[in-house]
């Protein structure tokens, strides 16, 4: 998660931003430590009249206070503009769109479908194309999140009610690490975010995969039927039957739709690595593992039934 090593465009412009802004600062820190030595070597004057005096601080005053930070800021900005302006969503249209809503403390990722196609939605995952720009809208559902993939670039603000767009770029496809960039409570740090870009004929496969119509695997009836009443009232699952749901919840929280859950590379925003066994455990652990979590503990449920859920949500991917 460097950003000095940049593996896209924008994150590229980013870094050498960084590094001017690096070599600025330490410029002005050198000058002023230089300055700082300096009075204590030089010998006063005997004496100054108040008109010498008044010259002397004015030319600081005029050179020190606003000139140089004037000239050094434009400077900076001048530089930074174009990089800012790299990461807005122009020309229009002419990207991939992925959706990401930050919630605490999990991230939803929607691929909004067009006309007939089924929108696919997952969490903590997000797959894109590389090689060609993508705009991600980013919008929050309870407090202020920040989305920033730091080999990429960003960051950009995820404010509640407000839709903002980034459009960044992966030169070649790999894994990248992301993490909420905002504090926004006290699972703020069990916030992360797993990128993948995959090329794009990869890319449409594995959306395809997930926007053809879901079928669940045969079996695992006492699994679905206690996912029906303990977890479906905010738990999405494509394809789940309806009758099964029971949703006597006086809430409209939602937690992280579920439908490609087996195929993640992790649990609970990369809290725990998916492998066989681990919904189970986080199922009855989850509380300890990320305290504060919105997912009540499941007391009432017995182990067995939380290994049979478990086992079942394993099987979800396309
Ligand atoms: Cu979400 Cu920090």
């Amino acid at each position: 998660m460097s950003i000095l090593d940049a593996a896209g465009s924008a994150a590229r412009q980013q870094f050498w931003v960084w590094w001017a802004m690096l070599a600025v600062a330490v410029a002005v820190s050198l000058g002023v430590y230089a300055l700082w030595f300096y009075t204590f070597c030089r010998r006063e004057p005997a004496s100054r009249t108040p008109r010498e005096e008044r010259r002397i601080m004015l030319r600081w005053v005029l050179g020190g206070g606003i000139a140089l930070p004037v000239v050094s800021i434009v400077a900076l900005l001048v530089f930074a503009a174009p990089t800012g302006r790299g990461m807005l969503p122009f020309p229009e249209g002419e990207a991939e769109r992925i959706e990401v809503i930050g919630h605490q403390w999990w991230w939803e990722v929607r691929y909004p479908g067009e006309g007939e196609e089924r929108e696919v939605v997952t969490a903590n995952r997000l797959v894109m194309p590389a090689g060609e720009p993508v705009d991600f809208h980013l919008t929050s559902d309870d407090v202020i999140h920040a989305f920033w993939i730091p080999r990429l670039g960003g960051k950009r603000d995820m404010v509640p009610g407000r839709d903002s767009i980034v459009r960044l770029e992966a030169d070649s496809p790999g894994v990248f690490g992301a993490q909420c960039a905002e504090y926004c409570g006290a699972q703020h740090t069990h916030m992360l975010l797993h990128v993948e870009a995959l090329e794009r004929d990869a890319f449409d496969a594995w959306l395809a995969e997930r926007r053809s119509s879901p079928e669940l695997q045969p079996g695992f009836d006492q699994a679905r039927e206690a996912f029906g009443e303990h977890c479906a009232a905010c738990h999405a699952v494509a394809g789940f039957p309806d009758e099964l749901v029971v949703d006597d919840l006086e809430h409209d929280i939602r937690g992280p739709d579920l439908s490609d859950i087996g195929s993640r590379p992790t649990l609970g925003a990369g809290v725990l690595p998916m492998e066989e066994g681990a919904i189970a455990y986080w199922l009855q652990h989850h509380q300890t593992l990320k305290p504060g979590n919105r997912m009540p503990p499941h007391h009432h449920i017995d182990t067995e039934t939380l290994h049979e859920i478990g086992a079942w949500l394993e099987t979800l991917e396309p």
